[in-house]
């Protein structure tokens, strides 16, 4: 999400942190800012957009004496992309500053505290009211940073990586870190912090990478690493990496597009911050919105396969009737949409001309507009009437994947929510699901690295195909479709997804031994269907990759066992391994993974 970097040495710090943040620019932003100690005063710089903005900014200040300083780009997810919000944020007195990458969960309750002490915000952010916590924190253990912080800290919930600062000690930087990434560059002479190591990569290939809980204090000269609960010393290893600049950019992996993939279990995390409460849902965003008579989902390409899931769930457990809609037609169509409906419109850049213009339409209908967007104060967003945004982090690769698995979690929580509301759904049935979900996260973390052991050996095998036919059933069906056009766009070798009890109608008369299936077939209710439409197949020679459970009784020429997972929550699973098989054809092939031809990120024309 964020990018941050922290500077404590003998060089000007401001120039520095500046061209860090270039550095981090790849992430993308929407405001940007810097803080440094000089003459015995905290100075804040901020300005939205582009650095360039700051830049000017910092054109009529003298910045040269601090050698101490911090920078972050936002990425914002809790109020709009505008200059009061952008980072760092001052506590009300004006003797602290910070920066801050995740999402405090609490912050409500921990703002209204605070205001009834006489605290006055400036901005819309969790992490002002984090700073002032921290402020408060120091007030009640005598100015001791570390004691405030662990204090402060102690009484926050979700995830974050901070760095602050402090008026009265210009040559030391804190940090600490929960759910969210934070390396600290070891030099000489001088230290670093950094969301990723390109921050700081020019001077220095020593890095300690910080773990949950553990709290940094840097100066020039030293760096010492405690435990934020209890304070005590922690013992941390120094490693040298020798990524050059794109490597380390990707965290390491060959591209952003399998970076992505293996964030999904972060994903599923981040969206989940604040809306689950013991074994319900809590949907702020949603407050005072009547659970809709119907639902028209009007989303393109990945979100649209998203919307299709969702439409099943929705359907299931809150009883609305759902129709889905690709954004090109509905827009020219002339939808009856009665009173009493809800659009709701899925895009992960918010920035999509033909889902805009389904939201117009809508609008001029006379129906509300809920957006289901990942990039705040996007277009989107701002057309719509209510939004819940997906929390996913910025997706740089432009085959779609972390920001699915968002939208999967988000219209999860949304069925999870209407069906509470209209009662369609019993309480200790939406319990079991929520817990289920939020251990997702770790079944996934686990589950990843097999998985994509096993497409890096399916793709070798083929990768001779030319085309390939994806089939799945019930909720599985928007996955096949998902996971065709995971391979058409970035490995080129043409697939078609197929509802597999329609393939009877049409595409068996293509199969043949050189044109394999891909075939979801999990341990569900319907997995005996499945299972006879794959003998249809074989007894056309067909190939088959089977992506299935253990113990299910299926003979195909390449069984794919996944973990089991309860009901729809098997799509998380799915999902990843449908992509890493796109992604390791497509690298085995020597395409151009992140970058396919002729496809676009943000699809702002018609
Ligand atoms: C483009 C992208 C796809 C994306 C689609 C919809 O085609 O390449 O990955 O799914 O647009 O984008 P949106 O931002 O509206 O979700």
């Amino acid at each position: 999400m964020c990018g941050i970097i922290g500077y404590c040495g003998h060089r000007p710090a401001v120039p520095l942190v500046v061209e860090g943040l270039r550095r981090l620019e790849y992430r993308g932003y929407d405001s940007a800012g810097v803080s440094f100690v000089q003459s015995g005063a905290l100075h804040v710089l901020r300005a939205p957009g582009k650095l360039a903005g700051l830049e000017k900014k910092l054109e009529d200040e003298n910045v040269f004496s601090a050698t101490t300083g911090m920078g972050h780009t936002r990425w914002a997810t809790h109020g709009a992309p505008v200059e009061k919000n952008a980072h760092p944020h001052r506590d009300h007195e004006g003797k602290l500053a910070l920066i801050h990458n995740g999402i405090i969960e609490n912050y409500q309750e921990i703002k209204a505290e605070l205001c009834a002490e006489g605290c006055e915000f400036r901005s819309d952010t969790d992490s002002e009211v984090l700073v002032n916590l921290i402020a408060k924190g120091m007030k009640l253990h005598g100015g001791d940073v570390m004691q405030a912080l662990s204090w402060a800290l102690g009484r926050v919930e979700g995830a974050y990586a901070i760095v602050l600062m402090s008026m009265d000690h210009p040559g030391t930087l804190w940090a600490t870190r929960v759910a969210s990434p934070l390396v600290m560059g070891i030099g000489t002479g001088e230290n670093f912090f950094g969301s990723d190591i390109p921050a700081f990569l020019p001077y220095t290939r020593d890095v300690v990478f910080l773990e949950d809980g553990e709290l940094v204090r840097i100066t020039s000269g030293s760096w010492e690493v405690f435990n934020t609960a209890t304070l005590a010393p922690i013992a941390k290893e120094v490693q040298h990496i020798n990524w050059d600049v794109q490597a380390a950019e990707k965290g390491g992996h060959k591209h952003f597009m399998i970076k992505e993939i293996f964030e999904q279990p972060k994903v599923i995390r981040d969206c989940l911050l604040g809306r689950i409460d013991g074994g319900g849902v809590r949907l702020a965003e949603l407050d005072g919105v009547p659970v809709p008579e119907r639902l028209h989902i009007v989303a393109c390409g990945t979100s649209y396969h998203a919307g299709l899931w969702g439409m099943y769930l929705i359907e299931k457990l809150a009883g609305i009737p759902v129709q889905v809609e690709i954004a090109s037609e509905f827009r020219y169509r002339d939808p009856i949409l009665p009173k009493g409906g809800l659009v709701l419109a899925i895009s992960q850049s918010g920035e999509t001309m033909d889902t805009l213009a389904g939201i117009k339409l809508a609008k001029q209908r006379g129906l509300p507009v809920l957006g289901l967007c990942n990039v705040v104060g996007s277009s989107v967003s701002r057309e719509s009437d209510h939004v819940l945004y997906t929390q996913a982090g910025p997706e740089i690769s432009v085959a779609s994947t972390k920001a699915m698995c968002s939208q999967l979690t988000a219209l999860l929580l949304l069925a999870l929510y209407w069906g509470g509301k209209k009662g369609t759904l019993p309480a200790a049935d939406c319990a079991r699901m929520v817990t289920d979900l939020a251990a997702m996260p770790d079944v996934l973390d686990d589950a990843l690295p097999g998985l994509r052991r096993e497409a890096q050996k399916l793709a070798r095998h083929y990768a001779g195909a030319t085309s390939f036919l994806y089939l799945g059933r019930g909720m599985n069906f928007p996955l096949a479709l998902e996971g065709a056009l995971k391979l058409k766009e970035i490995s080129y070798i043409h697939a078609e997804g197929y509802a597999s009890g329609e393939m009877k109608h049409g595409p068996i008369a293509l199969i043949d031994p050189d044109f394999p299936t891909f075939a979801i077939a999990l341990d569900d209710e319907l997995f005996p269907k499945v299972k006879s439409n794959l003998v249809e197949v074989q007894a056309r020679a067909g190939e088959i990759i089977g992506l299935t459970n253990e113990g299910l009784d299926l003979a195909v020429e390449h069984r794919w066992n996944v973990p089991r997972a309860a009901g729809p929550l098997s799509a998380f699973v799915t999902l990843p391994a449908l992509q890493l098989f796109a992604y390791e054809m497509a690298d085995y092939l020597g395409k151009d993974v992140d970058q396919p031809r002729n496809l676009a990120k943000s699809v702002t024309v018609e």
